[in-house]
């Protein structure tokens, strides 16, 4: 299998084909993503919500994302591999920004990096990645990592100046070497225009059907979690295409009651022989 360059990404956005991509965090969503036949794999920092439990992406460690871009990387063999750069990993300096991308190619088996924000030193930090001949993806709007900034995780450039600024920063991003951006939680005019105004991708995730493709986390559109707390922070924007966490829980519930009523395992699941005579012998 050839794996999905920047080139085909490129020839895609060209013929207005729609790019497609989806997160994933260890070996088995990685086949299932790359089996599917997704342009580009993310090995998102939402690890830290939909995997570790956290509340935010703000703990997860350039250890943590290592770990599970190596695992990514065993199992996707065809889908453009990404893996996010973690909050704290590339604001410093340029040099520091190397440093993280250059890990995540080669401890971790990514093709491309992608960070957050398109201001100041993230913009500095992509240029610098890009020089080092590594492919940066960039994403604006809501920008995760900044939910302390933010407020909050909610959609952005809602108000003209707003949007303005939002533009602005996809604009700084290209003209520092990305190769696509993500739009994130953005009202669909909005990221209609970004998508024109700009010559390279746009990658959409709650920001209308106007991008050049879109993105979805794994657990979210498999509808995985079906625990109360989980539920609650299910975004708005995300359609589950499947309820894939009632179907583990009818499972595990099912395997719970065979055990306890004795009807697991039964005499097919007990596969194992002995011969007549080494059990008289052994008894
Ligand atoms: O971490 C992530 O999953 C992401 C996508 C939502 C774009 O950054
Ligand atoms: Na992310």
């Amino acid at each position: 299998v050839k794996r999905v360059t920047l080139r085909h990404l490129a020839s895609k956005y060209t013929k207005k084909k729609p790019i497609t991509m989806l997160t994933a965090y260890d070996y088995p969503s990685a086949v299932h993503v790359d089996q599917a036949g997704i342009d580009i794999c993310l090995v998102g920092d939402s690890v830290g919500m939909v995997v570790h439990g956290h509340d935010t992406t703000l703990p997860v460690t350039m250890d943590d994302m290592l770990l599970h871009c190596r695992a990514v990387a065993r199992g996707a063999r065809r889908s453009l591999l990404v893996g996010d750069l973690p909050f704290g990993s590339y604001e410093q300096s340029p040099s520091q920004a190397v440093a993280n991308a250059t890990r995540l190619l080669k401890e971790g088996g990514m093709d491309a990096v992608k960070l957050e924000g398109g201001y100041g030193s993230r913009v500095t930090a992509a240029k610098a990645i890009v020089e080092a001949g590594i492919a940066v993806m960039g994403h604006v709007g809501l920008t995760p990592q900044a939910i302390s900034a933010l407020g909050g995780f909610r959609p952005q450039g809602q108000t003209s100046s707003g949007a303005k600024m939002v533009l602005e920063h996809a604009l700084a991003l290209q003209e520092s070497g990305c190769f696509a951006i993500v739009l994130e939680c953005l009202p669909s005019p909005v990221s209609a225009a970004i998508t024109s105004a700009l010559k390279i991708p746009t990658i959409g995730i709650g920001a209308g059907s106007k991008c050049s493709g879109q993105v979805l986390v794994y657990h979210d559109i498999l509808g995985m979690m079906q625990h109360p707390h989980y539920v609650k922070v299910t975004p708005k924007f995300c359609k589950q295409y499947a309820q894939v966490g009632n179907i583990v829980n009818e499972a595990l519930v099912s395997y719970r009651e065979e055990v306890t009523n004795g009807t697991f395992p039964s005499r097919a699941h007990s596969p194992y022989q002995m011969d007549a005579a080494e059990l008289d012998s052994f008894i």
